[in-house]
This record gives structure tokens, C-alpha cells and sequence, in this order.
């Protein structure tokens, strides 16, 4: 389902999320726009997990509202366009790929064949074709993360938020996911992604940068290089991340 209402595949306002006293997700505002490789960066404990699990709706908002694909975070008429890739790779162990990736298709609606046809060019890019009917517990952990993007992609999602998605994969590997996530942004899917990786943010059409729950900064690659006077995005996160503490607006 591909809603009209709004240009943005995402937006928010004031999102937060509290467990307890603790606030993890601190009043975010948001807006990426379709066709957009967004991604999320910040240290360890910054929230972008928590944030991306409020977006498709497995966590609930303590305050503030999510819109996503056109529909509040959460609601269900929205999971078709929704390809969720957790941190923490879910899949089943004791099920083959073949039949976990089956598994996820039959959840987002497709027909066997639909799933088998959409498989085996999937299983083409994460290079894994040959690993169809080996149960997942027998797969590296790489080889499960790339299992586990399989199964986020099988339905042609419109909207993917993808949670880390490179984490273990090797080097040659991570430069052919990127290629993919070029090549479906043009055909206008909108990509949210974490990482840590700075040659992975500097691939990103905008990169926002939390820290203690707050999107400290917003921008383009250049636009945050200028915005800390620095070249390098790591010591540029660094200057942003020492302004914020400082209270300074970044
Ligand atoms: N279910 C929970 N209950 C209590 N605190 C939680 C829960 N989930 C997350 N937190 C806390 O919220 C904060 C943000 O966690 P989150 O997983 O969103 O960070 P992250 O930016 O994804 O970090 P990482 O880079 O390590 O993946 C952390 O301090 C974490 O301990
Ligand atoms: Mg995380």
C-alpha cells in the first residue's frame, strides 16, 4: 500500500521513549523524505535501535507521534511497506534459509512462487544461493545477517529501516549491499539504516547523529563537516558530540 498523504516516508515530532525514569529516545523530530538513504548514527546507547523499533511498531511511543509510510508507527496497514531488519538477528535456527526466507514471505502475503522467485535473486546478491537448505544454525554469524536482509527484502518493501544490517559482513560483501541500497533507492525505496561505519555514512544522502537519546545534528555529509569546521566525520562527530555536552545548539 503506498500512501499519498504526505511526501515523507517518515516524520516525527517530539518522539520519545522512556523505560522507567531513564529516557532513551528524547523529543526527536524527524523528516525523511522518500527515495532518501538516511542514516543513524551515534555511540553505543544513543537510542537508534530503540528509535527504529518505535518506527515499525514493536516498541510504543511514550510521547510524541510517528508517521511512517503514510500511517501512524505501528499501525498495521503499513507492515506491507515495512522491511525491518533487527539488530539481533531473528531468524529460526532450526529451520533451512529456504524455509525461513518462505517464512516471511507467507507473513507479508506473497505465494510460494512469488517468494521463490524474489529468493532466489536475493539469495544471488548476499551470495549465499548455495547455502539454501542448510539450517540456519550451521551459518556464521555474517552468513546470518545476511539471511536475516534476505528476509527484510523479500516483499519489495517500500521503506526499509535496517538496523545495522552491515555488522560481520565482510568488506567486499558490505560494498555490494551498498551498490543494492543505491540501486533500490532509485527506484525511489527509502532506506533508514544504523550504523558505525563512517565510509557507510558518508554513502547516505543524509546522516542525523544522536547521542543520549537527542539528535544532536542533521545533514548532509559536507553540511556536517561544516557544521564542526572538520573533514573528517569522526573527528567531526567528536567536536558535535563536545558542543552538545556544553550545551551549545549543534
Ligand atoms: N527494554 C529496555 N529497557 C530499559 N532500557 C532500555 C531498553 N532498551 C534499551 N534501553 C536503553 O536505552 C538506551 C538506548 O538503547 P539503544 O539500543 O536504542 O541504543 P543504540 O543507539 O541502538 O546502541 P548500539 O549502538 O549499541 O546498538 C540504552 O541506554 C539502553 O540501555
Ligand atoms: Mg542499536
Amino acid at each position: 500500500m503506498e500512501a499519498e498523504s504526505t511526501e515523507n516516508a517518515i516524520e516525527t515530532r517530539g518522539l520519545t521513549k522512556r523505560f522507567g525514569r531513564f529516557t532513551a529516545v528524547d523529543s526527536l523530530d524527524l523528516e525523511i523524505a522518500r527515495g532518501e538513504i538516511y542514516g543513524l548514527l551515534g555511540p553505543n546507547g544513543a537510542g537508534k535501535t530503540t528509535t527504529i523499533k518505535m518506527l515499525c511498531g514493536l516498541l510504543k511511543t511514550t510521547d510524541g507521534r510517528a508517521q511512517v509510510a503514510g500511517m501512524p508507527a505501528g499501525d498495521r496497514r503499513a507492515s506491507a511497506d515495512i522491511g525491518y531488519m533487527p539488530q539481533e538477528v531473528a531468524l529460526y535456527e532450526g529451520l533451512t534459509v529456504h524455509q525461513n526466507i518462505r517464512f516471511f514471505g507467507r507473513v507479508f502475503g506473497l505465494s510460494g512462487r512469488q517468494t521463490d522467485e524474489r529468493e532466489e535473486e536475493l539469495l544471488e546478491f548476499v551470495n549465499l544461493a548455495e547455502w539454501r537448505d542448510v539450517l540456519v544454525a550451521r551459518l556464521s554469524g555474517g552468513m546470518k545477517h545476511r539471511v536475516s536482509l534476505t528476509c527484510a527484502l523479500v516483499h519489495s518493501p517500500a521503506l526499509l529501516l535496517l538496523d545495522e544490517p552491515t555488522v560481520g559482513v565482510d568488506p567486499e560483501l558490505r560494498v555490494s549491499f551498498w551498490d543494492y541500497f543505491t540501486r533500490i533507492k532509485g527506484r525511489g525505496r527509502t532506506i533508514v539504516i544504523t550504523t558505525h561505519y563512517m565510509d557507510e555514512a558518508r554513502r547516505c544522502d543524509r546522516i542525523g547523529f544522536m547521542r543520549d537519546g537527542r539528535l544532536i545534528a542533521e545533514g548532509t555529509v559536507p553540511e556536517i563537516q561544516s557544521l564542526a569546521g572538520k573533514e573528517d566525520l569522526e573527528d567531526a562527530f567528536m567536536v558535535l558530540a563536545e558542543r552538545s555536552e556544553g550545551g551549545e545548539a549543534a
